[in-house]
Order: structure tokens, then sequence, then C-alpha cells
């Protein structure tokens, strides 16, 4: 297991080095990462290369036992770049050239840029090749943008749809140019959809596409160097969560494992489900296991500050990610640097550079870490339960949500929540993965369906499987045009439903926005509000679970359920506003599924189960700051005290516990 912290020697004068190499040792580091802002330290001036300062940084650290990912430092380009090469920096949407000075600043179509970045990238490989403590390369810096709107843009994004659509006809049919007399009749009269609130929706998806296409091959552009160079090194790029403005299915691809950055503690102090919920889309990226590259150890901020991890929190922030599948705990940063914008973006260690607080229970973890690692050794988490994740649905909703308010994420959040309350893990899989290893699959706001992932999900529940979809479900094929069928569509006979119109019910606006009362059946039962949208279902083969109270909603249905071939297909319409709904909701579905939580957690408690090489270990997170006491399966080991459990366990605040169960 890997366990330490992002370090930045060049921020500090060499005499300090071995004092931090000697501190990290001793609480028991064995990793750092370096250098990812560091281009100008590397090659001052173009060409001309000085690796001396990095050699001896990465020779203090080796001689205290710690090891080192290194990484192309292509996120901030060097001030001469910018003046050199102006073509580098990305255009903004009025035609000007974004300021250099920040981060993140250039075009990815400039070829200079991408000539400039292979050329450091093959300059450090070839270098540190052979150092005996450089395990890996993490590629740029958090990829994400920015989006440039410039001449070599425009013509790159022409090119990309002319290899994509082969024909104007067919650009011009998927795009449903009719309308509006938008029919192109040149490759070059295509223009960059610069607003996706009134720009044709295909075209905004599209250019949604090729940026994110952008991002890949210029991170693919370096690894091919890495690889050929370092073929022993693995190659890694950190991640951000739930960050979609890229398709990370395709940026994970090139990878040999998936890192992320997690930074969890914002706020008041409440469970973090989002943090659970990104871990498992980036173990879900690659399906296997990946790195936390950076990880909150202070308060941070760029001008003000935020939150002081409370005792006990930097530590369970760390046992959720583990518990979810991290094989590495970085945490960002080191020390806090006394310059520059993230002054204020504290660490492990203050400006004073001190082992004080936070030092220590990061050294606590990493000792709790170690004692775990030969009982993680190949475990991962092995859910029943499937969301499928959807970049395409993600972009398509924010182009045109249908009704108010609707986000893709929060979709997806209203059953992640009531999945982590029920103690179920879950795995995040694209549309187009085989859904046979899964019990349950939830689709929520998938609103691109492509007629092959139509018939995948049909199959799916014929031979047995539950799935859920909800309102928006299937409403657009892969161009983003309606599809001409009622909906919904090609899964009409697996859901046993007809959706012939549908409605907003607004948002926000009180005066504008109306509720409906939904009156849940069986399992279900319990009055609820329907807010936001309503799908007017018809029950063909489908059953009633939840109906409408107002007197024209009913006909219709809130909440469905068809048997269909072995499986169930259910179909939910609307958004209910009480979580409440969603626990019932989801312990409907995996109790016709047959799955059963090895713990119900109290609320604020998280259970998380990883598996593999014959062992299960049962991961306990109090995310509360009281003592919460879980009912367990007795006579079990709990590894962190190495006791038997009883019939219960107690946490105590934010306490954590590992029980292998036999
Ligand atoms: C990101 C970056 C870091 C740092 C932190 C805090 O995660 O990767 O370099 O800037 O945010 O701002
Ligand atoms: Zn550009």
């Amino acid at each position: 297991m890997y366990i330490g912290a992002d370090y930045y020697p060049e921020h500090w004068p060499r005499e300090r080095w071995e004092t931090d190499a000697r501190m990290m040792q001793e609480a028991g580091f064995n990793i750092v990462r370096l250098a990812e802002f560091a281009w100008i330290n590397m090659e001052p001036q173009e060409g001309t290369f000085e690796f001396g300062w990095l050699d001896e940084a990465l020779e203090t650290l080796d001689r205290h036992g710690i090891r080192a990912v290194l990484c192309t430092p292509t996120a901030v380009m060097p001030a001469w770049i910018a003046r050199k090469y102006p073509e580098t920096l990305a255009m903004q949407q009025d035609g000007t050239r974004i300021v250099w000075g920040v981060r993140k600043n250039n075009c990815f179509t400039s070829g200079a840029y991408r000539l400039l970045s292979e050329r450091i990238t093959r300059a450090m490989a070839e270098h540190f090749r052979d150092a005996p403590n450089v395990i890996g390369w993490q590629t740029d810096n958090e990829f994400g943008g920015p989006v440039c709107y410039c001449d070599t843009c425009r013509s790159a994004f022409q090119d990309w749809l002319r290899a994509k659509y082969g024909s104007l006809d067919e650009l011009n049919r998927a795009w449903g140019t009719h309308f509006w007399g938008h029919l192109y009749r040149t490759w070059g009269e295509i223009i960059i959809p610069v607003d996706p609130s009134t720009h044709n929706p295909s075209a905004c998806l599209d250019w949604q596409r090729f940026g994110s296409w952008l991002n890949v091959r210029f991170q693919r552009d370096q690894v091919r160097i890495l690889r050929e160079v370092c073929p022993q090194h693995f190659v890694t790029h950190n991640f951000m969560g739930l960050f979609h403005e890229l398709d990370y299915y395709d940026l994970a691809e090139d990878l040999d494992h998936v890192s992320w950055d997690n930074y969890p503690v914002w706020g008041p102090p409440s469970v973090p489900y989002l943090a659970s919920e990104a871990a498992d889309v980036m173990r879900g990226l690659k399906k296997k296991n990946f790195w936390i590259m950076e990880q909150t150890s202070g308060p941070g901020g760029w001008g003000a500050y935020g939150r002081n991890p409370r005792p006990g929190e930097i530590r369970k922030v760390a046992f959720q990610q583990v518990a979810h599948g991290a094989d590495a705990v970085v945490w960002f940063r080191w020390r806090a640097c006394t310059a520059g914008r993230e002054q204020y973006w504290h660490g492990i260690l203050g400006h004073d550079g001190k082992g004080l607080r936070r030092y220590k229970e990061c050294a606590q973890t990493a000792t709790d870490l170690h004692g775990l690692s030969a009982a993680l050794e190949g475990t991962t988490v092995k859910p029943s339960v499937a969301i499928i994740y959807d970049y395409d649905s993600i972009w398509a909703v924010r182009i045109q949500p249908g009704y108010a308010g609707n986000t893709y994420h929060a979709a997806m959040d209203r059953l992640y929540q009531a999945l982590f309350r029920a103690g179920v893990n879950v795995d995040f899989i694209r549309s187009t993965d085989d859904l046979s290893p899964y019990r349950v699959v939830l689709a929520p706001d998938l609103y691109v369906l492509p007629d092959r992932v139509a018939e995948s999900l049909r199959q799916y529940v014929q031979n047995g499987g539950v799935l859920l979809a909800d309102s928006r479900f299937g409403v657009k094929d892969e161009t983003n045009l309606c599809h001409a069928r009622t909906l919904p569509g090609l899964l009409s006979d697996a859901l046993g439903i007809a959706i012939e119109e549908y409605e907003s019910l607004g948002q926000g606006d009180e005066t504008q926005s109306i509720t409906y009362k939904v009156l849940g059946l069986g399992a279900l039962s319990g009055s609820y509000t329907a807010a936001q949208t309503a799908e007017w279902v018809q029950p063909q083969t489908a059953e009633t679970l939840a109906r409408y109270g107002e007197w024209h909603m009913q006909p219709y249905a809130a909440l469905t359920r068809n048997r269909y071939g072995q499986g169930w297909g259910y179909f939910l319409g609307t958004v209910i506003q009480e979580p409440g709904f969603y626990d019932a909701l989801i312990a409907e579905l995996l109790e016709r599924a047959g799955i059963a939580a090895v713990v119900k957690p109290p609320a604020g408690v998280e259970a998380s189960i990883r598996e593999g090489n014959g062992r299960r270990l049962l991961f306990l997170i109090n995310h509360t700051e009281q003592p919460q006491t879980v009912t367990v399966p007795a006579g079990q080991m709990e590894l962190l005290t190495q006791t038997e459990t009883g019939h219960t366990l107690t946490l105590d605040r934010y306490g954590v516990a590992v029980v292998q169960l036999a």
C-alpha cells in the first residue's frame, strides 16, 4: 500500500529536503508525487533541460525509502512559451487569448504546444527512466480545460466531423440541420456552437465530445512516449471524481490505473455521499482499484480558506476511499506554501513546517493502512448493483434538460444515496457494458439511448435482471435527436408502459411550480410529493406501485413494475421530494433481486465491502460526531483492534472498523 504526500521540493531550500524526507519516513510514508507544475524548473529555456535539482530531491527521498510518481508538467506552461508561441494560449469566446498566469492556459490543437509537450515528456522520461525510486507517471494535472475557440480548433472540429460522418449529407441528417434552415453545404461553413442553450443541440453534443477527445489525444501523445521509454513504470492521471466535462472512460483507457483528487471537507460536517459516489465512479472507469493522488489534509482555499478537518476526519476520509477501492492515499500537500495563489491551501504541515496534529493523524492513518495491506491484497469492491453512468446523457441533459431543474447527477444521487443508506455497494458502468454480472441495474436520466443499448437493456430484463428507468429515459438517439417513437420506445414491452404525454412541473419559483400528491401502494405505502417532472405513464402490462392524487392524473402511474421474461422492469415517472421514498424503492428493488445487505448501518454510518483472495472485509465508517453502534455478525475479527466482534460494534466519533468476515 502506498501512503504519502504531494511534495514540492522546488518551493523550499535544499537544506530542508532531508528534514522533509525524514519526517515522511517517520510518518510511515513511502510515496510522493512530484513536479506537476515544474516545467520552468526543468526547461528554463527552450530545449535546455535542468534535471539536477530533481535528481537530488529523488536521491534524498530514496535514502528514506520513499518512492516517487513523476508528472509531465504540461498543466502550467512556462512564461517563455506564452511569449514565444502566443498561439499556444487558448482563445476565449470573445476572441481574445486567455491571459497567461494561472494554470491550464493552453489550446489543445496548437501544434507548437503539442510538440513542446512531447519534447519535455521525452526529455523527462529519458532522464528519469532508471532513477531507482521512480515507479510511475502522472500525465499533466487534472485534465479538463480550457475550451478554446481559435481558428485552429474550429478547423480541427471540422476535420473531426468529416472523419466521423464521412459526408455532409450524413452530418446534416445526424444534426437535423433542416431545422431553421441550418443546412451546411461545405465543411468550412461549420461553426463552433458557442452557446449550448441556443445552438443546435446535436452540434453542441459533438462539440463537447470533440473537446473531450482533444484532451484524450493530448494525453495519448504523452503516454506513447512514456510507454516507449519507461516500459517498467505505470502511467496514471489525477481525475476529479464527478467532474464531467470530459469522457473519463476515454481518458482512462490509455492508463494503467485511475487516480483521483478528493476534497470532501467543506461546509458543515455531513455525510460525504459524493466522495463515496465519486470513488465508485472512479473505480468504474477501468473496473479496477484506484489511487487517491490528492486528498484533503487541511483547510483549503485560494483566497479565503475553509474548514479545518476535525480530529479523526483525515483518517476516516482516507478509510472511506480505501473501503471503495483505493490502493494508495496521497495527501495534498506536504506543507502549505508561503507563496503564490495557494498560500492558504493548507497541507499536512502548516507554513511553519512542524509535525503537529494533522501530521500525527496522517502518521496514524499510515500505520493503520500498512497494517491492513496484507489483508487488502487482491481485494476490490464487487457489487451486484450497477448504475449506468453515461457522459453523453450528462451532456445532452445539460444542453436540453427537458424538465426544469433536471441534472443527471441529481437523478443519480437520489438513487445512490438510498443505496448508501441501505449499506449496499454499487458499480458505475458504461451503457454499453455487459449487464449480466448485475442483479439490479439503475438507469437514472439515461436520456441518450442508442438502439443497441436499448436492446441490451431489454435482453437484460428478459433474462432475469431488475431494471429501473426514470423520467426522460431514452428520449434521444446518439446524435441528440429525439427518437420518433412513443416512449419508452424499444423498452415499451420490458417496462410495460406507454408515455404519450409529459410535462415539467417547474422548479424554484413557487408561484410557477406545482407538485402532485403521490400515494405509494404495498411496500411503498405512504404519501409523497411529486415535483419537477411528470411523465404521464400509462400502465399497459405493468402494475402501479404509486399513483397520483390529482383528478386529471388518475389514469397515470408515478411508479410501475412490470414482469417481463424472467425479470422486472420498473419505471419512475417523476421526482419525489421525500428521500424516504427512495429508501423504500431501493428496498423493493433489492428484495426483488434477492440482495441482502450484510449490515444495516445506522444513519451516518457507511458500510462497504472489499473482497477477493478468499477474504471479505467489511469497512464501517462513522461519519457522525457521536459514537454509533452497528449490529454486526458476531465472532469475526476486527482487524484494526485485533479483537473478536460481539453482536454489536461501537464506533467512536469519526471511528472506523474493518471486520474480516468468515
Ligand atoms: C487541485 C490541483 C492541485 C491544487 C488543489 C487545490 O486538485 O490538482 O494542484 O491546486 O486543487 O487547489
Ligand atoms: Zn485552439
